[in-house]
């Protein structure tokens, strides 16, 4: 949550800077701020999305060769130009961005107040710029990294941060704890970022800070240090996708992009990983851990949203196939419990970004244990793939709509090479395995086939996009995929959805149903299929509108439900990997009619790395 961009260097940094929040928006976008050094440094902030910012500054002049910028997702102090970063010390010389929570703000606020600093906003932030500007005039003549570092050892809670001042004006200083920060090394300039996608324009060259670490920057170098002074030695890391990955190429939202590239995401997940006639997948990631999974008795996954529903699926292949015995459990619940977890255990970290606050907690929660951690990660470097004892990366490239698609859809593959890999090192037969792994092969061909009925599942969300409630119904490996359809549909068009194993809807949802209450029913030819038909049949004898998914050349659903989406034939535990398009489809079309912002949805951000 909240992006951070900082340039220093030889060019304009104004137009870099605004690049870069676009790029980060995702992140967050109550409002974005910039402050830029020339003369003096001159600030420009603006309520809502980049945009704001950047018609703002056309009546603005502001010129520099250094600067730090941010777009906020708002924690402490509602959305607003006061409350927006960055933020300056008492007399405009220090100006800050930051990504995080100060858990301890109150408490430092009061102190500073005592002493004299004057605040301006509501946010945890500010205290960071004052409590420097109080480590400065308290010991005359400290520079900006050690007033910075002195400040830092008085904070508790999460930061990445960026802060510049009118004194130094050929310097940057950074700092990280628990939230995402990277320097980009480029030709005589460097950029500071909270996600590379803000500086793949300019360089693939990128320094992840860890935490507890502060970088200085200048023209001459980058310095790394540790809280306690220690210098620390960081190498560069080359960032392996390019610009083309981070755009929309000709669609009009991202969100478009991302659910048409499924079939190349899928196939970039797969590839090399695969050895269909062994049946067996190869994971290099996991090699290191090879003979520790073979004797693990237990699995726990954790995630948040989508990413804990992929998990969901994952359970029930692993118990089916692998006979691993896995549980799946919320990242911020498990984080509270005190989860009882001996060394036959692993703990599985299903996460996207690679950020997400509650996964890291969780993740953290099982390393003090000492129980072997695994991940699967989308974003290289993060922090989530770099903490992890061993782990597969989704290679899907920049996953930019807030709403998780492409990585879905990923994640159920992975799940689906876990399973063989840890089947095959158990019971899993030569011939079951090399099934799973021959129609793994060919999923990137069936979800185009799926893809193509974009047309009729546009023309069922004209039918549907007013309703005001819904419901998504599956069984088996299709229930988590009925909890990821309502998600999808309430994040992005705000209808109101929710999603239900189908057998519980006689428990009490059924009450519900009425003609203006649809229903979609995912109901594929599989060992459920005569359980979900029979649900349909209960929900339209109540008069309830049903839209079902099923398999192709199976006409019976076709008289009782209302509109019928077929699927191609497929195993059944990678049903969801075909189903979990049309889903996809319908909540875009709807959130489309209904006129949202689709890539962008109110009140949420890509990366929730607060808690
Ligand atoms: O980056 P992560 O996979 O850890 O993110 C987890 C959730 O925040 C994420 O899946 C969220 O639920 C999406 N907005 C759902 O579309």
């Amino acid at each position: 949550m909240c992006g951070i961009i900082g340039y220093i260097g030889k060019q304009e940094a104004v137009p870099i800077l605004l690049e870069g929040l676009r790029r980060l928006e995702y992140r967050g976008y109550d409002s974005a701020g910039l402050a830029v050094l020339g003369k003096k440094v001159k600030c420009a902030k603006a309520v809502g999305k980049v945009k704001a910012l950047e018609d703002k500054i056309k009546r603005q002049k502001l010129s520099g060769f250094l600067g730090i910028a941010h777009t906020r997702w708002a924690t402490h102090g509602a959305p607003g130009e006061k409350n927006a970063h960055p933020h300056s010390d008492c007399r405009g010389n220090l100006w800050l961005a930051h990504n995080g929570i100060i858990e301890n703000y109150q408490k430092l606020k009061k102190s500073l107040q005592a002493k004299g600093h004057k605040f301006k906003s509501e946010t945890d932030t500010e205290v960071l710029v004052h409590l420097i500007e109080e480590e400065q005039s308290k010991r005359g003549g400290l520079t900006l990294e050690e007033a910075t570092r002195r400040a830092l050892k008085k904070v508790i809670g999460t930061y990445g941060l960026a802060v510049i001042s009118a004194k130094e004006p050929q310097k940057i200083v950074v700092a990280r704890q628990s939230s995402p920060l990277l320097i980009g090394v480029g030709e005589n300039e460097y950029l500071v970022a909270s996600d590379a996608c803000a500086v793949i324009t300019r360089t693939n060259q990128v320094i992840y800070l860890d935490d507890g670490e502060i970088g200085v920057i200048e023209p001459s170098g980058v310095k790394i240090i540790n809280l306690d002074k220690e210098p620390i030695k960081k190498s560069n890391h080359i960032i392996d996708w390019d610009l083309s990955r981070a755009q929309k190429d000709g669609f009009d939202h991202f969100t478009l992009k991302e659910i048409f590239e499924q079939p190349q995401a899928i196939a970039n997940s797969l590839r090399g990983r695969l050895i269909s006639e062994d049946g067996l997948a190869k994971l290099g990631g996991l090699q290191d851990v090879e003979e520790k999974l073979r004797d693990i008795e237990r699995l726990v996954v954790v995630g948040c949203g989508t990413a804990y529903y992929s998990g969901l699926i994952g359970e029930y292949m692993l118990e089916e196939y692998a006979g691993v015995p896995t549980e799946v459990e919320y990242a911020s619940e498990f984080r509270y419990r005190k989860p009882v977890l001996d060394k036959t255990s692993a703990l599985l970290c299903v996460s996207q970004s690679g950020e997400t606050a509650d996964s890291l907690a969780a993740l953290q929660e099982a390393r003090r244990k000492g129980i072997l951690t695994l991940g699967f990660v989308n974003a290289v470097g993060s922090t989530i793939a770099r903490v992890t004892d061993a782990g597969v990366y989704n290679h899907i490239g920049p996953e930019i709509g807030v709403a998780s698609t492409k990585a879905f859809s990923s994640q159920i593959c992975l799940f689906a090479l876990l399973t063989l890999f840890l089947g095959r090192q158990r019971n899993l037969s030569l011939v079951m395995g090399q099934r799973i792994a021959r129609e793994l092969q060919n999923m990137p061909v069936l979800v185009k086939k799926v893809l193509r009925q974009d047309k009729v599942i546009q023309k069922i969300a004209r039918k549907y996009f007013k309703a005001k409630d819904f419901f998504f119904l599956g069984r088996k490996y299709n229930f988590p995929l009925a909890l990821e359809g309502a998600l999808k549909l309430k994040e992005i068009s705000y209808i109101h959805a929710e999603g239900y194993g189908a057998g519980e809807m006689k428990h009490g949802p059924i009450a519900m149903i009425d003609k203006n209450f649809p229903t979609l029913a995912i109901a594929p030819k599989d060992s459920v299929y005569e359980k979900m038909a029979a649900n349909i049949e209960e929900i339209k004898a109540r008069g309830g509108p049903v839209i079902a998914l099923t398999t192709e050349r199976n006409n019976a659903l076709n008289k009782l439900a209302d509109d019928v989406i077929f699927l191609p034939k497929t195993l059944e535990m990678l049903t969801p990997i075909l189903a979990v398009v049309p889903l996809q489809l319908l909540a875009y079309h709807c959130a489309i009619l209904k006129n949202r912002d689709v890539d962008k949805p109110r009140n949420l951000a890509k990366s929730v790395t607060v808690e």
